[in-house]
């Protein structure tokens, strides 16, 4: 199903595990929207997964492989108790809160689950003498863009509680790195979209802030109208610009990161969008092809800290782990976004 490294990166020959079918993964978050589609990937792929989940924004049943254990990253115990117990070659760590509103407004919520718990987990990992991790982080550490598309060089000013808690976390796994060699490689999600192409899982957020499924949601009658936060930006149709890339595209750049550090590669961050922007009002236009449906829309004032356009770059990805996004058409994203919309909620359906 995966694609096989190109013989010619620049990672090091394979030093520890020959095989990938037998790894021993813990997903943290795996009930979540990205980690639950990252968990099925890895089963599918044939590893043993492993899903720990406080289930405070996850759902048990977006779990459909593997091992799970209902765990807050709050309780250390439970951390060192399932390091003592099971063996993990990597993990994979997906849990946060990340509403940037609600991070302004309750920021000791946003430190305490973002950074410490993290931390809780980083720690527990490192007495267990597990030393490969893969972390989600954003393109909200880099704050308000100074040019765009964002590659990897751009400064980091996140201007957000939710954009520094993320950022503290990529500079602790530096220091971790040099100080204990734990391995790392940090992957700054710009906007994920899309759901399961077989239709299984999808997004389920509560409550839902994101434009993707709220869209759709207008669309199947669960909402009356789609605000659009904004007409007066400096962008060719003045809404705001965003990369869009498919739930499925970033679950593989997680594997091919995975595969990077069992190959010894150094610890690394990547940018991952399509390099294209698509406008508030292009993702309405494409919701309104894809479902054939009427879609009310309401202007309202702009949202406080959206900036105009955020692209990534994306080169470094590409070139270091040969990923390559394979559903970077917007229809396609917004199509299975709505096949799930209308799994979840098809009786609701005018
Ligand atoms: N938008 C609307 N109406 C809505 C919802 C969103 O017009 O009802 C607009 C927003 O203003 C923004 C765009 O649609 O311009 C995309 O908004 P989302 O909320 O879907 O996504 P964001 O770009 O705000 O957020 C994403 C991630 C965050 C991350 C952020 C980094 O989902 O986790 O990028 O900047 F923090």
């Amino acid at each position: 199903m995966y694609r096989q490294l190109p013989s010619n990166t620049f990672f090091k020959p394979l030093i520890q595990i020959t095989t990938m079918s037998n790894l021993r993964l813990l997903v943290v978050g795996g009930a979540g929207y990205i980690g639950s589609h990252m968990v099925k990937q890895l089963a599918l792929a044939g590893c043993n997964v492993t899903t720990l989940d406080s289930l405070v924004n996850g759902h048990r049943d977006a779990v459909l492989h593997g091992d799970f254990v209902h765990a807050d990253l709050a309780d250390k115990d439970s951390l060192t108790q399932l390091f003592k117990h099971q063996q993990f070659d990597a993990v994979l760590h997906f849990a946060s809160f990340i509403q940037v509103g609600e991070s302004v407004q309750k920021p000791a919520l946003y430190y305490e689950n973002n950074v410490t718990n993290t931390l809780n987990l980083l720690n527990a990992m490192n007495n267990a003498g597990v030393r490969r991790f893969i972390f989600s982080s954003t393109a909200a550490t880099f704050g308000e863009p100074q040019y765009t598309p964002i590659d990897e060089q751009h400064p980091q000013s996140p201007i957000n509680p939710y954009g520094r808690s993320k950022l503290m976390i990529e500079q602790i796994l530096n220091d971790y790195d040099n100080a204990y060699g734990l391995k790392s490689v940090c992957l700054r999600y710009f906007n994920a979209a899309g759901a399961d192409p077989d239709g299984q899982l999808g997004e389920r957020h509560n409550p839902e802030t994101h434009l993707i499924p709220l869209v759709l949601q207008a669309a199947s009658g669960r909402k009356p109208f789609i605000s659009v936060f904004g007409r007066d930006y400096d962008t060719p149709d003045g809404t705001c610009i965003r990369d869009y890339i498919h739930i499925s595209d970033l679950c593989e750049a997680h594997w091919l990161s995975l595969q990077s550090l069992l190959k010894g590669a150094n610890s690394q961050q990547y940018n991952l969008g399509n390099g294209h922007g698509f406008s508030v009002q292009e993702v309405i236009d494409s919701a309104r092809r894809v479902t054939g449906r009427h879609i009310e829309v309401v202007d309202a004032p702009r949202r406080e800290g959206d900036p105009a356009r955020l692209v990534a770059d994306s080169k470094s990805a590409r070139l270091n782990l040969g990923w390559s996004p394979r559903f970077s058409d917007l229809d396609v994203m917004v199509k299975h976004a709505w096949n799930w919309e209308q799994n979840q909620h098809g009786a609701n359906m005018p």
